[in-house]
């Protein structure tokens, strides 16, 4: 299926703001019509003007809080509906702060909404992409999901948002070696360090105001949708938009299977003590 083609419509989630507009704006301007979702329905209804106005897009603002169970069901029916040809899982928020000091409860709603909805909404969309032979579903997940390795410094505080973006991407990889047979694809997006408000704040709240970039400075998010809208094309499964050399995600999976080939029933020596050698 032809990603610059106008093919159907797409849903894309966190669509008022940084990564999700321009996924938003750039499908847009290739023929897609598109439902946008998130929180402020003042951002979200000024982009469906703007796009309508540019590109003739049919554009359908969908304000929800994927936290929240009512509004992430009231998603998933649009998602699962005949016309819908690509899932942006892209909404997603920080919680960062110390483990032992961050609210427990910003922290399930850092598990709901980058865990939890997109979870969800891939399941509510796949069933009739199968069926129907074509569609696609891209995950929006971070570099992050291969923090385990960093060193403390610079990057503590960010132990459960690099877990939900891990299991972004184990989730992706293996629903993609689940769905090889069919049509339709999956695709998981790691961006680094990204210009948007995504630093401005820790996700619990809508950032207020007029958009505005956070000093860090960052890929381009434009940047970004063209990694993932390429990667979609050349059926790149793990898309790392500021990866020139893609040879560490191959070497990454051939350690992985290493890992799991090289691990049997038997109690590894280095864990064996004298009682357990006995028995
Ligand atoms: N910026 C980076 O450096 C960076 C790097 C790697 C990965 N990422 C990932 O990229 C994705 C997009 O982030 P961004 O950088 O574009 O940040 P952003 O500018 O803060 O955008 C986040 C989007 O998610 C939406 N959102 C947040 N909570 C929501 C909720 N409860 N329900 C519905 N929508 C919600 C926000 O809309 P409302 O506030 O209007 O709801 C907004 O549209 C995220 O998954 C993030 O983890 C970002």
């Amino acid at each position: 299926m032809p990603y610059d083609s106008p093919v159907g419509l797409a849903v894309v989630t966190g669509a008022s703001s940084g990564i999700g507009t321009e996924y938003a704006a750039t499908l847009a301007r290739r023929g897609w019509d598109l439902v946008l979702v998130a929180r402020r329905a003042d951002r979200l209804d000024a982009l469906a003007g703007r796009l309508r106005e540019e590109t003739g897009a049919a554009v359908e603002p969908m304000v929800a809080d994927l936290a929240r169970s009512s509004d992430l069901a009231r998603v998933a029916e649009r998602v699962a509906a005949d016309d819908v040809a690509l899932l942006v899982n892209n909404a997603g928020i920080n919680g960062y702060g110390p483990f032992t000091e961050v609210d427990p409860a910003l922290l399930a709603k850092v598990i709901d909404v980058n865990v939890v909805a997109p979870t969800v909404l891939t399941r509510a969309a796949l069933p009739g992409m199968v069926a129907r032979g074509r569609g696609a579903v891209v995950n929006v997940a971070s570099l992050l999901a291969f923090a385990g390795a960093l060193p403390p410094a610079p990057l503590p505080h960010r132990a459960v948002y690099g877990g939900t973006k891990g299991y972004m991407v184990t989730f992706t990889r293996t629903l993609a070696a689940e769905l090889a047979a069919t049509p339709v694809r999956v695709q998981v997006v790691c961006p680094g360090l990204t210009a948007t408000e995504f630093h401005l704040g820790t996700g619990e709240a809508p950032v207020t105001g007029e958009a505005r970039v956070h000093d860090e400075g960052g890929m381009p998010p434009a940047d970004v949708v063209a990694a993932s809208l390429a990667a979609l094309e050349s059926r790149e499964v793990v898309c790392v938009p500021g990866l020139s050399d893609p040879g560490p995600l191959a070497r990454l999976a051939d350690e992985e299977l290493a890992v799991r080939d090289g691990s049997g029933a038997a109690l590894a020596p280095r864990y064996r003590t004298p009682e357990r050698s006995r028995e």
